[in-house]
């Protein structure tokens, strides 16, 4: 679990914003639900056999209850969206969160206990246009966010009778060799034997590569969304690999299967930046008065941050205010008090230090402007108004001050564009 200082927590923020904005474009709404559910909700729902529910979820009892601090969002979102009855206002919903998820993982580079998701599910649409919809939208999202070396992974998993093929499949594929299997998947052969295949034990791995695919029992029903999900994808131009290997590791999972995974190999085995699937079958599992077809992914922050240069552009204030002697520092504080209440982030350095400390301050702080009021410019009401970009000074009237720094802004962030070629 990790601290996020002010500096870390600009890139978060910046990160969130753009998240914000590219999610609004497509109609979700944001949904804050409690960081503590029932244990029983992500028993059923992500299932009492993956490694999620039975090695990682911080639960406790209090008082009659068992509570569980939560692993993901996607049981949440369900259970409120069923509790509200949402489906009975509208017939399409489509929610978007962000916060904190638990695990009590193994900590890693890109794997940590606390960390954070940033998520969306759509409620009604049965795809699989919705698939395709929400897959291009998950790399608009990340190309957005600065991330430029990733690849689209789909997989279908089939519904209901597919998954009971699959898993008959598995269970003939794996039971001769029950012997070699690591004591987990040992036990998972009986109970869920779908789940050795998130199996991180080196034993199991090597059966695995083996291992039939789902691709090669789907229902003809299931095939058809499948293959209307790749032409949807290959219409919109999204580059992607079928990955007949892609498993996720939660149990709620029906059809559709996409990962974004990082090239670069900068996150190691850790390679996934964001998860999802179409989960069908659990809003009527969890009590709706009528099925409710679902479909969502969730993003991991730290992944992203770790691997995304875009969130690192240096922002600092508008204007520094240098006052070079004691008197000047009433006039300092008023000017940027003005400047403020136009919007604009000020800085006044009241630590009394020389003016060539001042200004390597603002220099380090990428400060745009800064105001100095030396003795002459007291005496005149005025303030030196210099462009920490340019170089460039000019003498200002301070009742001008918000107009002269509006205008040199605009011209030092016109030229950024400029050079950016934005
Ligand atoms: P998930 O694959 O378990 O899916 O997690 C989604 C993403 O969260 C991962 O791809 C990864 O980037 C990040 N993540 C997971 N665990 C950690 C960790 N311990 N440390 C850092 N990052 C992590 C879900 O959670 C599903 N609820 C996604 C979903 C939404 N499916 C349908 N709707």
């Amino acid at each position: 679990m990790k601290d996020i200082l002010p500096a870390e927590a600009v890139r978060w923020q910046r990160l969130e914003a753009s998240y914000r904005a590219i999610v609004a474009r497509y109609g979700y709404g944001e949904v804050r639900t409690p960081l503590l559910e029932a244990t029983e909700l992500f028993v059923r729902e992500i299932g009492a056999d993956t490694d999620v529910v039975a090695k990682e979820m911080y639960s406790f009892e209090r008082h009659e209850d068992r509570l569980t601090v939560r692993p993901e969002g996607t049981a949440g979102c369900a259970r409120a969206y069923v509790q509200h009855n949402v489906a009975a206002v509208e017939p399409v919903s489509r929610w978007y969160y962000f916060g904190p998820m638990f695990r009590a993982e193994r900590p890693a580079k890109g794997r940590y206990r606390q960390f954070h998701q940033a998520g969306c599910e759509i409620y009604g649409d049965p795809g699989p246009g919705c698939d395709a919809e929400l897959i291009d939208m998950c790399a608009e999202i990340v190309r957005a966010l600065g991330v430029k070396a990733f690849a689209v992974h789909v997989n279908s998993i089939g519904s209901g009778p597919t998954r009971a093929r699959y898993r008959d499949a598995l269970r003939a594929y794996f039971e001769p060799h029950r012997a070699q299997l690591g004591e987990d998947s040992q036990r998972r052969l009986d109970v869920n034997p779908l789940r050795i295949l998130d199996s991180k034990d080196p034993r199991d791995k090597e059966l695995c590569a083996g291992a039939p695919t789902v691709v090669s029992v789907l229902a003809e029903d299931d095939a058809k969304h499948f293959d209307g999900l790749r032409r949807l994808l290959d219409e919109l131009q999204v580059p992607y690999v079928v990955d007949p290997q892609l498993v996720r590791g939660l149990d709620y999972y029906t059809r559709t299967l996409f990962e974004l995974k990082i090239t670069s190999g900068e996150l190691g085995a850790q390679d996934a930046l964001l998860g999802g699937g179409r989960y069908d079958e659990m809003i009527g599992h969890l009590g709706a008065k009528k099925p409710v077809p679902a479909i969502g992914f969730a993003m991991g922050i730290e992944r992203v941050l770790e691997v995304s240069a875009a969130a690192d552009v240096p922002r600092g204030p508008a204007c520094y205010f240098a006052p070079l002697s004691e008197a000047a520092h009433g006039k300092a504080l008023a000017l940027a008090k003005r400047l403020r209440l136009s919007g604009h982030w000020c800085e006044v350095d009241l630590r009394g230090n020389s003016m060539k400390s001042m200004l390597r301050r603002a220099d380090a702080m990428h400060a745009a402007l800064a105001a100095i009021l030396g003795e002459d410019e007291l005496a005149k009401g005025e303030v030196t108004l210099k462009s920490l970009q340019g170089g460039d000074q000019a003498r200002v009237a301070m009742d001008a001050l918000p107009e002269a720094v509006a205008r040199k802004l605009a011209v030092a962030t016109g030229a950024a564009e400029k050079a950016t070629g934005d």
